[in-house]
């Protein structure tokens, strides 16, 4: 059994577990668009591809899945997640699954404001969030949400260009300097992580890890740590059945005064996953059971409690 890991950048330990893993089972191989990519370098194998937007990509994937008899496919970055599922019946000709969801949900999480709409008709627990400023100062004005409020592009990540506003000023100011951004009510509490696994094969959610974020910096968790909670669970069940998730997700979500509230869906291994992993969900075992067709068990909150994990800086060197 053999894994693609596309767009590997700096995930060495998202590499490392995989080629656990994957010992003495099959080879894991690894691509980035640059040589200066660290985590290319844990892969047995690994290939320097062209940029994900240039024309052809796709087919110099699918010639490395070809070659290195590739079972099972998955991209780390956002970008990529849609071109996969896009492209998943080309990968299936070649006898690779691609591990993510499909290709309408891909695009749906991309975009916070499509998720919005999604959540609300789906009468899910949510921040309001709103891409006509005029509307938004109308649901002000009616006294349907107040400041502050997240100015944020709909189809941003990374924290990027994210801004809180404290007046409608502020608000103007900002919606009128950049295209796309979208207006949210502000959610007042505790920020929670999830890693969930959804069994490729039965299409149950087989793993759950959450943590509370304690500490956050440059748009990622820095400090976090893992609690349990069946409500919690039973909440991210039956959401991730509803909206039709399949392999490795990351779900943000806010606990408001015991209600929780679902912010955003990364349809991938997160960047805080190596938190589950090492507190004992290892998802890559999960991923390779079901590339040998078996169905995983079903073994939600299988971790420990009040596991830390504090983020450091690691360098890679090379002559
Ligand atoms: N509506 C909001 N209420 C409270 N905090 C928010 C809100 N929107 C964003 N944030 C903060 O900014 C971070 C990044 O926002 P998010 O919507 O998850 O975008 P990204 O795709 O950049 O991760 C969140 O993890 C949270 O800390
Ligand atoms: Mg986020």
């Amino acid at each position: 059994m053999n894994i693609l890991i596309l767009s590997a950048g700096t995930r060495n330990k998202v590499v490392q577990y995989f080629k656990k893993a994957f010992a003495g089972e099959g080879d894991v191989i690894a691509t980035d668009m640059s040589e200066l990519a660290p985590a290319i370098y844990e892969a047995d194998r690994h290939y320097i591809v062209p940029a994900m937007r240039a024309p052809g990509y796709i087919d110099v994937i699918l010639d490395i899945c070809k070659k290195e008899r590739v079972d099972g496919v998955l991209s780390l970055i956002d970008p990529e997640l849609s071109l996969l599922a896009e492209h998943e019946a080309d990968f299936k000709a070649l006898g690779t699954t691609v591990i993510g969801s499909s290709y309408e949900l891909c695009e749906r999480t991309l975009d916070k404001f499509e998720m919005y709409l999604w959540l609300k008709a789906h009468g899910w627990r949510c921040a309001g969030s709103w891409m006509d400023k005029e509307k938004f100062f109308r649901a002000v004005d009616a006294g349907e949400v107040g400041y502050p409020v997240f100015v944020k592009p709909a189809r941003g990540s990374a924290s990027i260009s994210i801004n809180k506003a404290c007046d409608k000023e502020t608000v103007e100011l900002l919606m009128n300097h950049e295209e796309g951004l979208m207006i949210q009510e502000f959610l007042n509490g505790q920020e929670i992580g999830a890693d969930v696994y959804i069994d490729m094969i039965s299409g149950e959610v087989v793993s759950i890890f959450t943590k509370k974020k304690i500490k956050m910096r440059a748009g990622e968790t820095d400090k976090a740590v893992s609690f349990k909670d069946e409500k919690l669970f039973d909440l991210i069940e039956r959401f991730v059945k509803e909206a039709g998730f399949r392999g490795q997700i990351d779900i943000d979500i806010f606990d408001i005064g015991g209600e929780y509230y679902i912010s955003e869906v990364n349809p991938r291994f997160g960047g805080g996953y190596p938190h589950a992993y090492e507190a004992g969900c290892d998802h890559m075992k999960l991923i390779l059971n079901n590339l040998k067709g078996i169905a995983n068990e079903k073994r939600i909150g299988a971790y420990d409690e009040g596991v830390y994990m504090m983020k450091y800086n690691e360098v890679m060197i090379m002559r």
